[in-house]
């Protein structure tokens, strides 16, 4: 009797125990952003993961305080916590992106209650969809691409030839003109038009072609070197000033150097031609946040990255264009053939990386790229 009660009570105690650690823990470790507030509106818990999402720092004084506090840099999350007590059906798998760090993120909204049913608090359990979300745009983006790169590449290879005709026939139409200059201008013109549409053929041709890498280690700042010089090769800058910021002993990463070169060489070219011959560009790379590895599942890593920004201070883009920039063909230039940031997001996505603009109408614009490092290496600059 005594003996069952002894082992009675340790299974209570162990229970109390395990149960009591066991718990926090589970919480803790989970891969689901955990966030709990109490009735009078104060943190009960808050995982790592939720930490890392709102991108905070953990302090074991968080808890106890004020949500709205604590999450002032989120209001949408303030007004979705904010509006537990008030609402009988609470939102579930609903998605939210969040404006200061541009995550989205996938909640539900639970009340917590106590035995008597009594309303005690509410929990938000979330996930960061943002991978997920870029993995299905560029399947969307990919799909796309190939419908469209199958058509270009079929009209393209019809184009080239007799686009060759005209320009071998003009050359002899030329020679039938010699003593007739007007004549030989216009066949002149006829002949650096149907060069120019061969050019635009051919880089038709090679955007549809598959990116093969040559992966190597990669210095960033030796890219953005060779990216400006090469960029002020095709654009005139005149008077556009360039800043380059580089964190110093920023890792090597694993790129094609080459890819990487006309990536950023692409953006360069855009800022000077918004620019028109004024302003700054300013170029800023340093380490960013660890990111889950592309592509890998459930049992994703966290991978160091590095972020690339470059920011000009022209006139931005305007907010019902942002969605198309990226699409191939896209330009609002005369000239333009529209395929340089379809190029650019192309590399981007060969690395495994992310681009993301934010322009504002008159207030310039921002090219962020974030590229994975390599995990397994220590290559230094
Ligand atoms: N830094 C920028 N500032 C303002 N608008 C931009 C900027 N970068 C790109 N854009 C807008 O995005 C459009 C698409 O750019 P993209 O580089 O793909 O093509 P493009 O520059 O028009 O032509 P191409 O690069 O093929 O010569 C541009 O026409 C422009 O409207
Ligand atoms: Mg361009």
């Amino acid at each position: 009797m005594v003996c069952e009660a002894a082992r009675e009570q340790e299974t209570v105690r162990s229970q109390d125990v395990v149960g009591d650690r066991f718990f926090r823990q589970m919480v803790q470790c989970m891969r689901n952003g955990v966030l709990a507030i109490t009735r009078d509106g104060r943190i009960a818990v808050m995982n790592e993961h939720a930490y890392r999402v709102f991108g905070l720092e953990p302090a074991a004084s968080d808890i106890g305080r004020p949500f709205v506090d604590l999450l002032r840099d989120q209001p949408d999350v303030v007004r979705i916590l904010g509006s537990a007590f008030e609402l009988n059906h609470l939102p579930n798998r609903a998605e939210l992106r969040l404006k200061a760090t541009r995550k989205v993120i996938g909640y539900t909204l639970s009340h917590i209650e106590d035995e008597e049913g009594e309303l005690i608090g509410a929990a938000l359990f979330f996930k960061d969809l943002t991978r997920v979300e870029q993995i299905e745009e560029r399947e969307r983006l990919r799909d796309r691409l190939a419908a469209l790169g199958e058509m270009a590449a079929a009209m393209s290879h019809e184009l080239k030839n007799p686009l060759a005709g005209i320009e071998i026939t003009a050359g002899l139409l030329k020679r039938q003109v010699p003593d007739s200059p007007d004549l030989q201008q216009l066949v002149a013109d006829i002949i650096s038009e149907a060069k120019l549409a061969n050019a635009i053929v051919l880089e038709v041709l090679e955007f549809v072609r598959p990116i093969r890498l040559e992966m190597e280690r990669t210095s960033i700042a030796q890219v953005l070197h060779d990216a400006v010089r090469l960029a002020e090769t095709k654009v005139n800058r005149r008077d556009v000033a360039v800043t380059m910021s580089v964190q110093s002993h920023l890792p090597l990463i694993q790129g094609d150097h080459h890819q990487l070169c006309r990536l950023f060489m692409n953006l360069l070219i855009n800022a000077f031609e918004a620019l028109d011959g004024n302003g700054t560009v300013a170029i800023c790379a340093a380490a960013g946040p660890p990111e889950e590895e592309h592509g890998a599942g459930p049992d994703a890593q966290l991978v160091p990255t590095v972020v690339i920004e470059l920011t000009d201070n022209g006139p931005g883009v305007p907010p019902d264009i942002t969605d198309r920039i990226f699409n191939p063909f896209f330009t609002t230039k005369p000239q333009g053939s529209g395929l340089g940031l379809a190029i650019v997001r192309k590399i981007v996505d060969a690395h495994d990386g992310r681009i993301d603009v934010t322009s504002s109408a008159g207030h310039g614009t921002t090219f962020r790229v974030t590229l994975p490092m390599s995990t397994r290496t220590n290559w230094y600059e």
